[in-house]
């Protein structure tokens, strides 16, 4: 089967790193950097020793901006939330294989809510976790550091199994996207997307570029592509 080349590399930034109290204003700099769609950090204290917000939060910001929604729901149960998140305005709502015993019905309660479901695995799970359920997602994320927290190291010894969820997507036939999340920025975005990933969420590369937003987007795009050549 020749494997069909994933398609160009995407910038989703976290906002996690935003100033909460200019929130809008945030995700307005953010669209008009450039990016392809915005990811809210959504954390319970539970699956994660973080607390962020909820889709109140994200709902007030739909009509600040255009640019598509993703929630990446670091909660236990997500079951329980994640409609929620689909009526706040994500398109696409993205919940971890280990936060509920019942991945192939937690999924299925974000595409009953119209949304497109996604799955996130940790550092530690295995890319099998997600093998029986890839019928159900649009979006595959391989976490590149422990979530909970912004401007962590990267994990590089998670390119060899970025290199296996490729290989799983492929043998799939569908196009599903594969996303890394955690410590990408100018100088490990390459060794990521060499590995095949397609979507790239960064914070701290983002918002700590001296040079603005719209260069570290279009800087990281660049790497990105790079890479793959
Ligand atoms: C972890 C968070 C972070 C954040 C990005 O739970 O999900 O990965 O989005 O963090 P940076 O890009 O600052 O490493």
């Amino acid at each position: 089967m020749t494997a069909t080349p994933p398609p160009a590399p995407r910038i989703v930034p976290s906002v996690l790193p935003a100033d909460f109290s200019r929130f809008g204003e945030a995700c307005q700099a953010l669209e008009k950097a450039g990016v392809d769609r915005l990811q809210f950090d959504v954390m319970d204290g539970r699956f994660v020793p973080n607390l962020t917000f909820g889709a109140d939060v994200i709902a007030s910001l739909r009509s600040w901006v255009d640019i598509p929604f993703e929630a990446h729901l670091m909660i236990e149960e997500p079951d329980l939330l994640a409609p929620a998140f689909v009526q706040a305005g994500c398109e696409l709502v993205i919940i971890h294989a280990e936060a509920t015993r019942h991945l192939h019905r937690s999924l299925g309660v974000i595409r009953d809510a119209g949304g497109r479901a996604a799955v996130a695995i940790n550092p530690a799970t295995p890319v099998e976790a997600v093998a029986n359920v890839l019928d159900l997602v649009d979006l595959v994320l391989v976490m590149t550091v422990n979530p909970g927290f912004g401007g962590q190291a990267y994990i590089a010894t998670m390119e060899p199994k970025i290199r296996r969820m490729r290989t799983l997507i492929e043998e799939s036939g569908r196009a599903i996207d594969l996303e890394v999340d955690g410590g990408i920025g100018p100088a490990t975005i390459a060794g990521a997307s060499a590995a095949g990933a397609d979507v790239f969420i960064a914070g701290t590369a983002l918002f700590r570029d001296p040079e603005g937003l719209e260069h570290a987007v279009s800087d990281l795009r660049r790497r990105a592509v790079e890479a793959r050549a």
